[in-house]
């Protein structure tokens, strides 16, 4: 039997990046796959714990799950929930806890990486360094099988099923070591051709208007080589292209391409044109959020929902893994 699991942190807007890269294969997987899709609020505490008396973080997980309902995670076909109502993940992080080696926490890469990139915070904290476990206890407290992920989360999958591994070793066989699914289409990079990310400043949100969209498009890094309109381009190290390869119908990728290279369309047109395909493509989006967001009682709804539903299959799940170590 298979099952998808997934989660989102709840600590800023969605991108397009992210949904490219990961929503939009959550969005497929749910006709096929049992999905249990997840916003993990207690994952955002492990870098917000400063400042979350101004945080709201109720507020931002609800705002999260509003984005993924409106992305197109259906919740008549998928568990959405937030983390925190589903106590069993804690239970089972702290379970994994006692066994999980401190180097095997200590060699994930994203660890030392991210404690570089967010200098301003002070993330060395036993919360920060069990993030990855407390990711596992996710996954496994449903013994999911397969976790569409982008690619920078491979080196948590991998350490989820280290962790099952570990625990079927001591204690007998219990959880299945579960699988990265990756989206096919390459990752979109950020306005700036830097990966895209909030803290670069360089991301289309997918709640930005049609307006802002276009505007941030029209600022786009181009080939730096083209400086007049009579210049040829070389859409391979142009960012915009990237974009139309993915936004834009393939034959008219071609055309564009051919066009750059013969200086037969300047580069304002074609961010004009990108714009108007990528705000095509958020149409739907932008609809779906409008709906959700104009019924609070109606999400708040969805996702106890979603957590009764959880937490019937987690709480069965931790249970045995209780019963397994001779807790009960
Ligand atoms: N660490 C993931 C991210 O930053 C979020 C996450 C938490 C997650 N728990 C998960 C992803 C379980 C997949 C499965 O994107
Ligand atoms: Fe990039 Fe388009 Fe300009 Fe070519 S014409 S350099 S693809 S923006």
């Amino acid at each position: 039997m298979s099952r998808i699991f997934s989660g989102i942190r709840p600590t800023g807007p969605m991108h397009l990046g992210n949904y490219v890269g990961a929503v939009s294969n959550w969005v497929k997987l749910q006709d096929s796959y049992e999905c249990v899709y997840c916003v993990v609020d207690w994952h955002a505490i492990t870098t917000e714990y400063e400042n979350l008396k101004s945080y709201n973080l109720r507020e931002r997980s609800e705002q999260k799950a509003m984005e993924l309902i409106a992305a197109g995670v259906d919740p008549e076909k998928s568990i959405l929930f937030v983390q925190s109502d589903v106590p069993a993940h804690v239970e089972l992080a702290l379970l994994f806890g006692m066994f999980v080696p401190l180097p095997w926490l200590e060699r994930v890469p994203t660890y030392k990486e991210q404690i570089q990139n967010l200098s301003g915070k002070d993330l060395l904290t036993y919360g920060f360094l069990g993030y990855p476990v407390l990711q596992a206890a996710d996954i496994l407290v449903y013994k999911a099988t397969h976790v569409p992920v982008g690619e920078d989360q491979l080196p948590h999958i991998e350490l989820a099923r280290e962790i099952a591994r570990r625990f079927n070793n001591f204690y007998g066989d219990l959880f299945p070591e579960p699988e990265a699914i990756q989206s096919e289409t390459t990752r979109l990079p950020g306005l700036d051709n830097r990966k895209m990310s909030k803290s670069y400043n360089n991301a289309i949100d997918m709640i930005d208007s049609p307006e802002v969209t276009a505007k941030k498009i029209s600022g786009m890094i181009t080939d730096p080589q083209r400086i007049r309109r009579s210049d040829p381009g070389n859409p391979d190290v142009c960012t915009v292209f990237t974009y139309h390869k993915v936004f834009t119908p393939p034959a008219r990728t071609r055309e564009i391409d051919h066009l750059c290279r013969t200086a037969g369309i300047g580069c304002v047109e074609c961010k004009r044109e990108l714009a108007a395909n990528v705000n095509a493509y958020l149409a739907e989006f932008r609809e779906r959020y409008a709906e959700i967001a104009a019924r609070p009682e109606r999400l708040r709804e969805i996702l106890g929902d979603g957590a009764a539903r959880a937490n019937a299959i987690a709480s069965r799940i931790l249970a045995e893994a209780k019963q397994a170590i001779g807790l009960i």
